[in-house]
């Protein structure tokens, strides 16, 4: 399938690492100019290089999404650049990392900060990208949310309310962008072998006695998480959906949530 995505700019939030890695080298691969961000300038830099290598475009942004004034500068930048026809709010993930708590210790500083890094962050990107997707009527908005915000593990709450919201943020979108060009969607993300799930999935590991979450992929994918594919994800697993969505195939898709999560 051709998803035509030449002379489009992306703009994919932490793609320095990970998911977003994945995204970024997708889209680059069917045709957009993607500018990659990341807090680390080094790690940015090297996934912009990975593009160029394969003979894509990429351009590079840094800043933390959790400072109003790095996001300022940092879009600034975007939109004197020429802005972006497609924005991937993916950046993300637990603040202060996936500790396995109760979840009634998780304190209200931690669900702030957690709501501010996956939902506010977003928030401030889409406010100041979509209006120039409007002005050229045509626009993607997508949200990395997870699959733990529809199916509740039971440990952090503060992650999954935040990722819920995130899913709510998409359909809400696509109401007040109706019949602009502009959709907005949102993937809920089952487990994905990236740095931040590292900590989780040896930590899954060693209940079965594995020191190496690889030497036991299968049983922890079908046993543990109770998955359907015998297998953990990998960041294309959840590229290629995002693709789809962004690209002009997808016109017809907007206000809903697609999950990737291997039947869990
Ligand atoms: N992995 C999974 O199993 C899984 C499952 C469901 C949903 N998700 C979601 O997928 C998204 C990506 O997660 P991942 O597993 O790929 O994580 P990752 O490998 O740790 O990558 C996170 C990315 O976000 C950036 N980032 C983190 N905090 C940031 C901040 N405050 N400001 C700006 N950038 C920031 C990082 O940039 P630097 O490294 O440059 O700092 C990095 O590029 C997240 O929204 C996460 O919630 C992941």
């Amino acid at each position: 399938m051709e998803l035509t995505l030449e002379g489009k700019r992306a703009l994919v939030t932490g793609s320095s690492s990970g998911i977003g890695r994945g995204i970024a080298l997708r889209l680059a691969g069917e045709g957009a100019t993607v500018i990659v961000h990341g807090r680390n300038a080094d790690r940015s830099r090297g996934v912009a290089d990975e593009i160029t290598a394969a003979g894509g475009d990429a351009e590079v942004v840094t800043g933390d999404l959790t400072s109003a004034a790095e996001t300022d500068a940092l879009l600034d930048q975007v939109i004197a650049a020429g802005g972006a026809d497609i924005l991937i709010n993916n950046a993300g993930g637990r603040a202060g990392g996936f500790s396995p708590e109760p979840v009634w210790e998780t304190s209200a500083d931690r669900w702030l900060a957690t709501y501010q890094l996956n939902v506010l962050s977003a928030v401030a990107v889409t406010q100041r990208l979509v209006p120039g997707m409007l002005e050229r009527g045509w626009g993607r908005v997508i949200h990395v949310a997870s699959a733990v915000a529809l199916h509740q593990p039971p440990a952090f709450a503060d992650y999954q309310g935040a990722k819920a919201a995130e899913i709510n943020f998409a359909r809400s979108l696509a109401r007040g962008l109706g019949g602009s060009g502009v959709t907005a969607n949102s993937i809920s993300v089952g487990i994905i072998a990236t740095p931040d799930s590292e900590s989780e999935l040896q930590r899954a590991a060693a209940t079965l006695g594995a020191s190496d979450w690889r030497d036991v992929e299968k049983e922890l994918a079908t046993t543990v998480f109770r998955q359907q594919v015998p297998r953990i994800g990998r960041p294309d697993d959840i590229a290629w959906a995002v693709a789809y969505l962004a690209s002009p195939r997808a016109d017809f898709v907007t206000g809903t949530n697609i999950v990737i999560d291997a039947g869990i």
